[in-house]
């Protein structure tokens, strides 16, 4: 059985793809701790599903490195196969990524490489592109920069809002996210051979 951390900021509704996935028998992975560095809404499916949940929050601590040490810590106790940032909106240091690669996941709101950073769906839009799309990719040192390990297309319509636009994409970006922790616990997708 698989074992996942996920590290949110927001409302989770990634998160909970993975949770509902997970509630079947066959699903070969669990999510064994949700992770957040605030209070994030998202930490209630935790409390809804059972599982355990922790804040690490960022202002309470002196930099960047000292906060992303003490979530290492945290992570670490979960004895965890794969950590996924799932809308975990904070830049981790490097010692983090460092010590989890290539076992950390973050999903992202475009077709990276289009569109990097914290507002790929904004972006896209004063693009005026004609599709953009959802990807998941291993973490690396830089933003959004690291090997993909899945993606898929996502139209923009005429009369697409951020939020409109957005909450399309996250319902492919949730398929995707099922579909990478299926592969990873059945074989299919190595993270070393993306690296
Ligand atoms: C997702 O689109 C994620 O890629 C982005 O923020 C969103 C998180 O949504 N960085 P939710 O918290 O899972 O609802």
């Amino acid at each position: 059985m698989l074992r996942l951390v996920v590290l949110i900021s927001g409302g989770g509704s990634n998160l909970r793809a993975l949770l509902d996935a997970a509630e079947h028998p066959d699903f070969p992975a669990r999510v064994v701790a949700i992770g957040a560095d605030l209070p994030a809404d998202g930490l209630a499916h935790g409390e809804e599903y059972g599982i355990p949940t922790f804040v690490v929050p960022f202002g309470a601590f002196e930099s960047r490195e000292a906060w992303g040490e003490e979530l290492l810590d945290q992570v670490r106790q979960w004895d965890a196969d794969v950590v996924i940032l799932s809308g975990f909106m904070r830049l981790l240091p490097p010692a983090f990524v460092e010590a989890l690669s290539p076992n950390l996941l973050n999903t992202h709101p475009a077709y990276l490489p289009e569109f990097p950073g914290a507002h790929g769906v904004r972006d896209a839009l004063a693009a005026g592109v004609s599709e953009t799309g959802a990807s998941v990719i291993v973490v690396d040192a830089g933003v959004d920069t690291g090997p993909i390990v899945a993606q898929e297309r996502v139209p923009v319509l005429p009369d697409d809002t951020e939020a409109r636009l957005h909450d399309r994409i996250k319902l492919v970006e949730r398929e995707l996210l099922v579909q990478v922790v299926l592969g990873i616990a059945n074989h299919r997708i190595d993270l070393k051979d993306l690296t």
